[in-house]
């Protein structure tokens, strides 16, 4: 039956979805701890969570605006300005999309040519590789490596070719943790300007840097013209289920990328996008909380899995820590997250998955520290089981 699945079909089936499915269906199947997949196991802020309720109670249930509602793309520019010191015009500049996969995936499909190349950080985000097939483009990684996950700018100048169309850059980084730095954006910008590349750049953990500080590749010189900016209010609000993401960059990007938004999804998520609005307008407390709670959580779940002897690479940002396996003996991160569950009762994510090669990352493993303090305080203490046995 497999080999009559259309080509994109049998292609895609082999990409990283599929060992999430494995690890969650694991984790309900053997009540374990699910330190996999990236989701929160607490609501975000009652007002928003309000909001929605009260969107829906004054009827916003029917398809919105096609690029969103005025409300959500002015509150956007908004963001950008207040944290980022960005201008962005809401009335074509902005896109509301659903979720930042929904941008990625539009903007691939609307600014590659079949047959183009796509350069990306590697360990990508698992939708990318999928995304760029679908557009017909092909990937080409520049590997990040540890302990600290830093750009190797050669290489990365590199791997752009003359059919290169794109750069795809992620920072804060799924799964690494790593958080391009100054001079690292600026070389990236430097790259895109010389090479005349669009970049388009996932920022969904903006808001999640415990060292040094988030910037957007849009505000480096001569980016803001070639720069579409994805963000989603899933991760800073802690609603991922919600699907409310944007595109944000200069009208001509953005007009492509909701042309091809029309025939994914047209508009979604009408009501959740009021209740963004409150969300994006919450005070810095709120922003600093968000950031301050999940640095303790980062170290309370480092702390758990150094204690198991593993070798771990704290993160600068995002939710997620990759740890290598080898001291514990094995150097197969996918069969060890097989036995997790049985081994000490938690489940984590092979980092293979996340390279064109999985063979580079065979021997890491990512956990996501998106739990409440006694979930990961449990953690922390079945993980202890794995530790070598004094003799
Ligand atoms: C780097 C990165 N980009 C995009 C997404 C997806 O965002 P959304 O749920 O808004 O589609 C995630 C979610 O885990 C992510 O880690």
């Amino acid at each position: 039956m497999t080999e009559r699945l259309p080509y994109l079909t049998s292609r895609l089936q082999g990409f990283g979805t599929t060992i999430f499915a494995e690890m969650s269906a694991l984790a309900t199947r053997t009540g374990a701890i699910n330190l996999g997949q990236g989701f929160p196991d607490t609501d975000g802020p009652a007002a928003v969570a309000d909001a929605a309720v009260a969107a829906i109670r004054a009827g916003h249930n029917q398809y919105p605006p096609g690029p969103g509602i005025p409300e959500l793309r002015a509150a956007v520019a908004h963001h950008q300005k207040r944290f980022w010191g960005l201008d962005v015009d809401p009335d074509g500049e902005v896109l509301i999309t659903a979720g930042a996969t929904e941008a990625l995936t539009a903007a691939l499909l609307a600014l590659c040519e079949v047959g183009d190349e796509v350069v990306a950080l590697e360990p990508t985000y698992d939708s990318y590789a999928a995304a760029i097939a679908m557009a017909g483009a092909r990937l080409r990684p520049v590997t990040l490596h540890p302990p600290d996950y830093a750009l190797d700018v050669e290489a990365l100048a590199a791997a752009v070719t003359p059919r290169t169309r794109l750069l795809l850059v992620n920072s804060p980084h799924n799964p690494t943790g790593a958080v391009l730095s100054e001079a690292e954006l600026a070389a990236i910008a430097a790259l895109c300007v010389e090479r005349d590349l669009v970049a388009v750049t996932d920022e969904v953990y903006e808001h999640i840097v415990f060292e040094g500080a988030h910037r957007p590749l849009a505000g480096f010189p001569g980016m803001a013209e070639r720069t579409v900016t994805v963000s989603s209010a899933g991760k800073t609000f802690s609603f991922t289920g919600w699907k409310v993401g944007w595109a944000c960059g200069p009208a001509a990007l953005v007009s492509a990328v909701r042309t091809a938004k029309q025939f994914l999804t047209y508009v979604n998520g009408a009501p959740f996008q009021y209740a963004v609005v409150t969300g994006l307008g919450l005070g810095d407390d709120y922003f600093d909380g968000l950031r301050d709670d999940l640095r303790a959580k980062r170290d309370l779940l480092c702390a758990g899995l150094s204690a198991a002897g593993l070798t771990v690479f704290p993160p600068r940002g995002t939710y997620f820590v990759t740890a290598d396996i080898r001291p514990l003996g094995s150097d197969d991160g996918l069969a060890f997250c097989r036995s997790l569950p049985e081994r000490c009762g938690v489940v984590a994510v092979p980092d293979a998955v996340f390279y064109a090669d999985p063979a580079t990352g065979r021997h890491l493993v990512r956990f996501a520290f998106c739990k409440r303090a006694d979930v990961l305080a449990e953690a922390a203490d079945r993980l202890a089981a794995l530790a070598p046995r004094p003799s």
